[in-house]
């Protein structure tokens, strides 16, 4: 049973002079899957996405571009917009960290924790890394270089505040203790190791990074793009007084990906926890996509461009390619080869194939056929298990079981020789293949939901959570209309 609430999922925001390539895309795919499955079963929901402009690396970016940093940040952020468009993205809001009402946001959450004597000033010295915009000890640098993405270090001393980051271990221990916090939980030991073996303070400004939110409690300070960042979650609602702070906070889901694993489950909900808040009930931490088994980086010129592969496969492919090819939480490797498989396979001749000869026998049983029957289809639908991984934010599982169904409904066709019914036998089967086939447009539609669309109206049919289920009264009744296949097989 399905209980109807609020639900706020996010996604990372990601760096606005970032090329967003599949692996950001992915992100953006889980969270739509879960916000429009949400939306379906009737709860209440807010989807945000967005940017972080801020910081050193944006700078530099502009400054190469030969740009003034809000005209860059401006012109590259239309181009998540229209990516996140063309992927049928239906986030509520789209939160821009140099928005002046985040930016007030920021600095009121300072001031709450500063009054809570969580924030004090001191020397920061430390080996820092410009990419990830991190400080590491000389214990944790490979090599003499950055541990996560193998740059240059830089030793850097400067005047900082400090959040008593240390002060929340036991909080946070307690905590760990008694949540199923981080997806998958493995990733929860992970933190919960790395908190166990101690929490230094860490510092919450530069004096020396000057494209980013002045620090409200020393004019010589800037806050630290991290700690601006993490507070798109609570400005996205309008925080302080927004209504819609009130109506969804805590978030249900941060999708994240691993790499900032750490920011999320550990420095944000003791930034919470400091500052008063609830903390977010899930923190989902997916893996990462290599390409051909590689690192995807600029620098091998394999980065994947997910707008290509739109344009060449459709937004519903690559997402379903996306969800499909490996669980949220592992990592997983992409290939066209491997795409092309899936989309010809499976999209063509599991599911197109399914609806094209359903509908093609409809359509040959004429205008006035009856499509009445018993449910025998309907009982191969496993509902309980689809949506238990669904409510688990497995979504992987969830849509292996949808289209353990869509093939159970290809068995069904065969296996009763449909084509060469007729009569009560033939009314009894397309009731049953019609059925099931307006059930997957319902199930499929957050996963693909252009294909979700045409399949239902081809079937009269409409996208609705309370018919998804055989009818009762043993009848079809929706109006067919058949239309062309809804995957083009792809030539190798
Ligand atoms: N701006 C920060 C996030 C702040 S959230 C408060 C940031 N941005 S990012 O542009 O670097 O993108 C981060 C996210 O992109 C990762 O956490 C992950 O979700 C996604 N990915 C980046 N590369 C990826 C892969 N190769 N594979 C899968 N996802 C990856 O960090």
């Amino acid at each position: 049973m399905i209980t109807i609430s609020k639900f706020y999922i996010t996604t990372p925001i990601y760096y606005a002079n970032d090329k967003l390539h599949i692996g950001h895309a992915t992100s953006n795919v889980i969270a739509d899957v879960l916000a429009r499955w949400h939306r379906l079963i009737g709860d209440d929901v807010f989807f945000v996405t967005g940017s972080d402009e801020h910081g050193e690396k944006i700078e530099k970016s502009a400054a190469a571009a030969g740009m003034q940093n809000i005209d860059f940040v401006d012109y590259e952020v239309r181009k998540f917009k229209e990516l996140w468009q063309r992927l049928n993205i239906s986030n509520d809001c789209f939160i821009r960290t140099t928005e002046k009402a985040h930016e007030e946001a920021v600095k009121a959450f300072i001031e709450i924790i500063g009054r809570n004597q969580d924030i004090y000033k001191a020397k920061y010295s430390g080996w820092y890394c410009v990419h990830e915009e991190t400080f590491w000890t000389e214990l944790e640098l490979k090599n003499g270089k950055c541990p996560e993405c193998g740059r240059e270090v830089k030793i850097l001393e400067e005047d900082a505040y400090f959040f008593r980051l240390g002060k929340y271990q036991g909080r946070l221990l307690e905590f760990y203790n008694k949540n199923s916090f981080v997806l998958p939980p493995y990733r929860q030991k992970e933190m919960f190791n790395r908190i166990a073996g101690g929490l230094r303070d860490i510092s919450i400004t530069r004096p020396s990074v000057k494209w980013a939110i002045k620090f409200p409690l020393d004019q010589d300070q800037y806050i630290y793009v991290w700690v601006d960042a993490l507070v798109n979650y609570l400005s996205a609602l309008g925080w302080p007084n927004g209504a819609n702070f009130k109506r969804f906070w805590p978030p249900d889901v941060h999708v994240i990906g691993k790499d900032i694993n750490w920011f999320h489950s550990v420095v944000w909900p003791a930034l919470l926890m400091s500052s008063g808040l609830q903390l977010p009930s899930t923190i989902l931490a997916t893996g990462f996509w290599t390409v051909n088994n590689e690192k995807m980086s600029k620098s091998k010129g394999n980065v994947v461009d997910p707008i290509a592969l739109i344009d060449k496969y459709s937004a519903d492919a690559l997402r379903y390619f996306l969800i499909r090819e490996k669980g949220t939480g592992e990592d997983g490797s992409f290939s066209e080869d491997a795409f092309i498989a899936r989309i010809n396979g499976e999209l063509v001749a599991d599911l197109g194939n399914l609806v094209y000869r359903v509908l093609t026998l409809a359509e040959k049983a004429g205008e006035d056929a009856k499509f009445e029957g018993r449910n025998e289809l309907g009982k191969k639908l496993e509902m309980e298990k689809l949506e238990k991984s669904m409510e688990g934010i497995d979504i992987n599982s969830g849509l292996n079981a949808i289209w353990q169904f869509i093939r159970e409904a290809n068995k069904y066709v065969n296996e009763n020789k449909a084509w060469a019914l007729h009569g009560a036998e033939l009314s009894n089967a397309l009731y049953n293949l019609l059925e099931a086939c307006r059930v997957i447009s319902i199930l499929i539609y957050p996963f693909m939901p252009e294909t979700g669309e045409k399949i239902a109206a081809q079937l009269g049919a409409k996208i609705e959570f309370r018919q998804c289920a055989f009818s009762p009264d043993g009848k079809f009744s929706g109006k067919i209309k058949k239309g062309g296949y809804l995957f083009k097989k792809i030539k190798v």
